[in-house]
């Protein structure tokens, strides 16, 4: 049993709780990105049993509007074994996902794991015909020059601000600069390609400028969240767009949950607002 509190950030411990998640989501139209907690596994058997676990999932998505998608970690998924076990791994997914026009979304890590992540997902972006997407993150100096690598690519991006804590000449620090490039890649990706764009952020001055971004351009896009994070607006906002929410689950839960609030300073904040605020 999830303690309260972490209940209220995952979905539980097993897939049968995210399901359920997805159900209930399904009934506010608020669609689910399922992912199954687990990162950074250096035995590749660990990564076959989250593929595993993954493949499983697949069959019990229920149908639902918008569709059910899942976001999987390339850690999870053997990163760290090695380039060639994480293709394997996702590939797998990926085909199996294809199969049932389920959307797989991979998730971005640290800056080490950038650049197989983006071949990975060019590779199967053109593959699978836009069936999958990727985290790219607005704190990462190279990020500009992945938008306009990914520009073409037929998949989608979701754009967040970044949750790691990445060396200053890698990365903007601090919320301003952060923002500031959030807000450029924003404009560079509704004006300068032709991808799904997913907006994911609780900060209404992004969503904003988003929305903005929208009807200048003549374009929709997709906003995200995560569980337990700012639902009442979720509500509101799936009233007029499409709106998806982040849902993990799984026993893994003690370090998703802890991680937001060590990694940085700002997350503490974080937590405790998304307890106080929803
Ligand atoms: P930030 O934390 O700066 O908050 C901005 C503002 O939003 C606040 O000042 C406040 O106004 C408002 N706000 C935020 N929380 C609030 C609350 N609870 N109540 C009221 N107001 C609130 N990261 C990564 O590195 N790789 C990844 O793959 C992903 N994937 C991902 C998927 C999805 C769906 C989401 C939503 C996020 C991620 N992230 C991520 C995490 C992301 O990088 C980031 O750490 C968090 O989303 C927090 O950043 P925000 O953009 O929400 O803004």
């Amino acid at each position: 049993m999830l303690p309260p509190i972490a209940d209220r950030f995952v979905a539980g411990e097993s897939a049968d709780g995210a399901v359920a998640h997805v159900h209930a989501l399904d009934d506010a139209g608020i669609g689910a990105i399922v992912n199954h907690l687990g990162e950074h596994y250096d035995d590749p058997a660990d990564a076959r049993a989250d593929t595993e676990e993954y493949l499983r999932l697949l069959e019990r998505l229920p149908a639902t509007d918008p569709p059910a998608t899942m976001s999987v970690k390339p850690s999870q998924l053997g990163l760290g074994v090695g380039e060639d076990a994480f293709r394997d791994n996702l590939d797998r997914i990926v085909e199996v996902a294809a199969a049932t026009d389920t959307f797989v979304w991979i998730d971005m890590e640290d800056h080490t794991t950038t650049d197989a992540t983006l071949r990975a997902y060019e590779a199967l972006a053109d593959e699978y015909d836009g069936g999958v997407g990727v985290c790219l993150q607005a704190n990462l100096r190279r990020t500009p020059d992945d938008v306009a690598r990914l520009a073409d690519t037929p998949g989608r991006i979701r754009l967040v601000k970044g949750a790691y804590d990445e060396p200053a000449e890698l990365a903007h620090r601090g919320g301003a600069a952060v923002d500031e490039a959030y807000r450029d890649l924003l404009r560079r990706l509704f004006a300068e390609t032709s991808v799904g764009i997913a907006v994911a952020t609780h900060d209404d001055a992004m969503i904003d400028l988003a929305l903005e971004l929208g009807t200048r351009y003549d374009r929709d896009c997709e906003f995200q969240m995560l569980m337990g994070v700012r639902e009442r607006r979720q509500r509101e906002l799936a009233a007029t767009e499409t709106v998806y929410q982040y849902v993990p689950y799984g026993s893994a839960w003690v370090s998703y949950f802890y991680r937001r609030v060590r990694e940085r300073r700002e997350n503490l904040r974080f937590a405790l607002r998304a307890i106080v605020d929803s």
